[in-house]
């Protein structure tokens, strides 16, 4: 090899190694904001709230403002910064080009994270909130399209090899995640303008959290599920047309959710949701053996049965449309979603794919990865049995045991959030003369 040929080869590493380290770093600084979103203004504030409805026996009672604030900062707090930090690594990476989108990248996380903060200060105490909100809607979705643009730039520079089944997937949920920002933003306008707090009325309120859930995340994951389920899991590879028709599904949910035709909506999520099930082989035998490497073993069943979650809150969905009267039965539908299917993916997923995406880490101990799985389990377990029992006063003891729900949950975050923060500060596996002990057990 003559030496220009050697020296652009060592460029090209340094290169790589560089572009490695700042979609590493930009994935820390999303991952760890989404972790403090996640725990303060997210889970404390719920379990706070679930308490002092547990003591008053309604939840009528607490100012809208505050769980409007807790459901903000789970959903695009907590999970909206894990996808678009996630999203800045894996997807520019896979385009391998030659550049990092470095600056695009830090002021979407800024922007991002200012947008998420003010619009929780915001509801939370009210201060300038007919400014405050909209604008940081507006914050949250231009942070979003420097997400988007970045993505795209790299595309059009990229291979322009066909695109795999699941990056169009991806592609399709990006797209939702935008949809659900404009509306967002179109929405708190309006609210500025005619609203006397800064609270959702309710029935708009519910339905831009299933807006939000179903038409952001739960797209999301299904598309990264197509991915990784048979290559972590040992999943059988998707069948597509299943797969893209719970796309369509959702969607028809999705409308219908606008409409007076709510058991249509109903209808279609759990059709959206067994489509997914049938499509990934969720519950089919895996063809080949799942990668346990530093993850714990249980975490091919705990994968498995966040679908399960997914069809309980469906279920439940439907029986809320005709049912409901207090907000326990689709309280408990959007927790079965929320907690056992969202929190419940990301505590298996994420604690497999997280540690690696910062740095090439080692997850720090699988023990505690197992307990916070269980622990997350048996909370939304406890709750998802017992709010509609309390709320819909069938049963005037399960209101007792809605405060364990909420501290066993608690206690599940704080071991997950504990696992990866001290996953990040460890050394990387490269650099460290052996891994942990605490990893192998
Ligand atoms: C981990 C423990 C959690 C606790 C203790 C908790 C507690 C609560 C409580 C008490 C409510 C009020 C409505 C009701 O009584 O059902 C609520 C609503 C809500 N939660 Fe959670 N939650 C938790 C986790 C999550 C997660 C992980 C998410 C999302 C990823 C989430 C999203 C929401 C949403 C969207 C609402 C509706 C808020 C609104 O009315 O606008 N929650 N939660």
């Amino acid at each position: 090899m003559d030496e220009e040929a050697q020296l652009s080869e060592q460029y090209s590493d340094i290169n790589r190694i560089a572009i490695e380290r700042h979609s590493q770093r930009l994935a820390i600084a999303f991952i760890v904001s989404g972790l403090f979103f996640m725990l303060l203004p997210g889970t404390f504030l719920g379990v706070w709230k679930l308490i002092d409805i547990s003591r008053e026996h309604t939840v009528s009672g607490l100012d809208p403002a505050w769980l409007q604030a807790h459901g903000q900062a789970q959903i695009f707090g907590w999970i909206g910064s894990f996808i678009i930090g996630i999203g800045f690594y894996s997807l520019t990476k896979m385009q391998g080009t030659k550049r990092f989108p470095v600056r695009m990248g830090w002021a979407a996380w800024i922007l991002w994270t200012l947008g998420i903060t003010s619009r929780w200060i915001g509801g939370t105490t009210g201060w300038h909130w007919r400014i405050l909100l909209p604008l940081s809607a507006a914050v949250e979705l231009v942070a979003f399209w420097l997400f988007g643009r970045s993505l795209r730039q790299r595309r059009t520079q990229g291979n322009s090899k066909p695109k795999e089944h699941w990056l169009k997937a991806v592609i399709v949920s990006t797209f939702g995640f935008l949809a659900v920002l404009v509306i967002n933003l179109v929405i708190l306008i309006h609210l500025a303008q005619t609203g006397d707090s800064p609270a959702l009325p309710h029935a708009l309120d519910q339905k831009m959290a299933l807006l939000a859930l179903w038409g952001m995340i739960v797209p999301t994951i299904f598309a990264f599920n197509a991915r990784w389920l048979s290559l972590f899991a040992g999943l059988r590879q998707p069948n597509w047309v299943p797969f893209f028709t719970a796309y369509a599904f959702l969607v028809v949910a999705l409308l219908t959710l606008f409409t007076q035709w709510r058991s249509i909506s109903a209808i279609a999520f759990l059709f959206s949701a067994l489509l997914a099930v049938d499509a990934l082989h969720v519950w089919e035998s895996a063809v080949q053996p799942a990668k346990l490497l530093h993850v714990h073993r249980s975490f091919p069943l705990f994968l498995r049965m966040t679908y399960i979650w997914l069809v309980i809150s469906c279920i439940l969905e439907m029986l809320a449309v005709p049912y409901d009267r207090s907000g326990g039965i689709w309280g408990a539908s959007r927790h079965a979603l929320t907690v056992g299917f969202i929190a419940g993916m990301v505590f298996a997923i994420g604690q497999r794919v997280l540690p690696a995406f910062c740095g090439m880490r080692v997850l720090w101990s699988t023990r505690l990865m197992f307990w916070s799985l269980l622990l997350l389990y048996l909370g939304c377990a406890l709750r998802v049995i017992f709010e509609p029992l309390a709320y819909e006063n069938y049963w005037n003891v399960a209101w007792r045991a809605l405060p364990f729900s909420a501290l066993i949950e608690l206690a599940a975050v704080t071991l997950f959030a504990l696992n990866i923060v001290v996953t990040l500060l460890l050394p990387p596996a490269h650099l460290r003369p052996q891994v942990s002990s605490v990893t192998a057990s």
